[in-house]
């Protein structure tokens, strides 16, 4: 049966959740197709049978997949390419690989997930994995650099200064997190306030955090209008990882690693497959779909109809099937909406490009949404009070210049940013004297 597997084109890897042997991972160099072989003792436990709920039958069958190959899924089911660094992880990887004198080209996917082995986000290990000893300690101003040296592709890259071993941590750092924008996982001692590399330990004693970097390469400090963003976020209702800003840094603990222990979660794309770089597949109304396949409870429904009417209201166009997660419940076997995040302007607030529109569509349209087009997927999904949410998150509109104020925003990026904002309901005109002066 699993002979299928046994080629000599075809690269293998264990994979492994909280601990036990779930399967066997295959590549095909040649073909960029890939198979997945679930273990059979893993099948006859009879445990954990909602890891995968789309992309992945139980069955001690060879699954192959094929037509995966672009650059969203590499040729994987979507639940391993979910585990794959994004645009920023892979512009690291790169580099790092240049820098070991291996090409790019020569690695599967497969190899990639080695080197990822057990230092990814989430709960999925794969094994055997790269050895990758070496750490040393942070210094969020050394890796700002570097990084943004990386970023330049700057030749000298490589001559700064630098041995191997910082560049090896840099890509440690950097490699494990999707997502375009520059960052790296960190951990810090709760007593001693120590920064360790995130990527290995876990465990109660520290806090596990994401840092999303500025390294100065925009018209203006983008991870301070995150901070900003977060806090609006909060105030709109909806639940986000306690955020900082540090020495102009966007710093958001993890919700994988919870309480010393780690979680499995996967992106909405990672999940079901739809690939987040599609239009045909970015909507609303699927990312309803899936939450709905996946059982979550009416609460979770609700929670998302708000970051949903968020992003309309706020101006977050970057709103794409791979900004929206899920988290498994080990103990019950089933899902739920994680913590939200990546809400922010993510538009160049000085060089705004007028065309933009939202990555997900609601009722076949990315611009001139109404109020009923809200009302419409509420109704269809049964939320209650759907215009007392609208309305909840349309009054903290009137909050952001005093907080962009507060935590040091520009004025002319607080004024940009506020001209794209939105009211949907009727109260609009009676709501605008409320507008906090600064
Ligand atoms: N607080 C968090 N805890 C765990 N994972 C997170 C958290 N925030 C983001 N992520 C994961 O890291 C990825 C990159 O983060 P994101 O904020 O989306 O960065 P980018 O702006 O580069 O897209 C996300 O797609 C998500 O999978
Ligand atoms: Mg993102």
């Amino acid at each position: 049966m699993s002979n299928l597997l046994d080629k000599k084109n075809i690269e293998l890897i264990n994979v492994f959740v909280f601990g036990e042997k779930i399967g066997v991972l295959g590549s095909d160099k040649n073909k960029g197709d890939s198979y997945f072989l679930f273990d059979k003792e893993f099948l006859n436990k009879g445990i954990y049978k909602n890891l995968f709920p789309f992309v992945l039958k139980r069955t001690d069958q060879v699954q192959v997949f094929k037509n995966q190959n672009n650059k969203t899924f590499k040729g994987l089911p979507s639940v391993f390419a979910d585990s794959l660094p994004d645009d920023f992880g892979n512009a690291i990887f790169n580099k790092w690989l240049s820098y070991n004198n291996i090409k790019a080209s020569d690695l599967t996917p497969v190899h990639q997930l080695a080197y990822l082995s057990n230092r990814g986000m989430g709960a999925i290990e794969y094994f055997p994995g790269k050895n990758l000893d070496y750490s040393e300690g942070i210094n969020l101003q050394k890796i700002t650099r570097i990084l943004k040296n990386v970023i330049k592709n700057k030749k000298n890259v490589f001559e700064d200064s630098l041995n191997s071993n910082a560049l090896l941590n840099i890509f440690k750092l950097g490699t494990s997190a999707g997502g375009a924008r520059p960052k790296i996982i960190v951990s810090e001692n709760k007593v001693t306030n120590k920064l360790i590399p995130g990527d290995v330990e876990f465990s109660e004693n520290y806090y596990h955090y994401l840092v999303k970097l500025n390294i100065g390469e925009d018209t203006y400090n983008r991870e301070r209008v995150e901070y900003g963003y977060s806090k609006l976020v909060k105030m709109a209702g909806i639940d986000m990882m306690p955020c900082d800003l540090t020495e102009g840094h966007f710093i958001t603990q993890r919700f994988d690693r919870v309480g010393g222990k780690k979680r499995h979660i996967l992106t909405a794309t990672g999940i079901s497959g739809l690939d987040y770089r599609n239009a045909e597949h970015s909507s609303y109304e699927n990312l309803f779909e899936i939450a709905n396949y996946i059982n979550l409870p009416q609460n979770d429904i609700e929670r998302l109809f708000r970051r949903m009417v968020f992003n309309y209201v706020f101006h977050n166009i970057d709103d794409h099937l791979k900004n929206h997660s899920f988290i498994y419940d080990e103990k019950k076997d089933c899902w739920g909406l994680s913590p939200a995040y990546d809400i922010n302007y993510s538009l160049d607030a000085l060089n705004k490009w007028v065309g933009a529109v939202h990555s997900l569509s609601l009722n076949g349209k990315r611009k001139g949404i109404e109020l009923e087009d809200f009302l419409g997927l509420a109704k269809k999904y049964a939320i209650k009070k759907p215009l007392k949410i609208i309305e909840d998150v349309e009054s903290v509109v009137f909050e952001w210049e005093r907080i962009a104020y507060e935590i040091g925003v520009e004025d002319k990026v607080i004024d940009k940013i506020s001209e794209d904002f939105k009211i949907y309901s009727e109260k609009k005109n009676r709501n605008r004297r409320n507008i906090n002066k600064r």
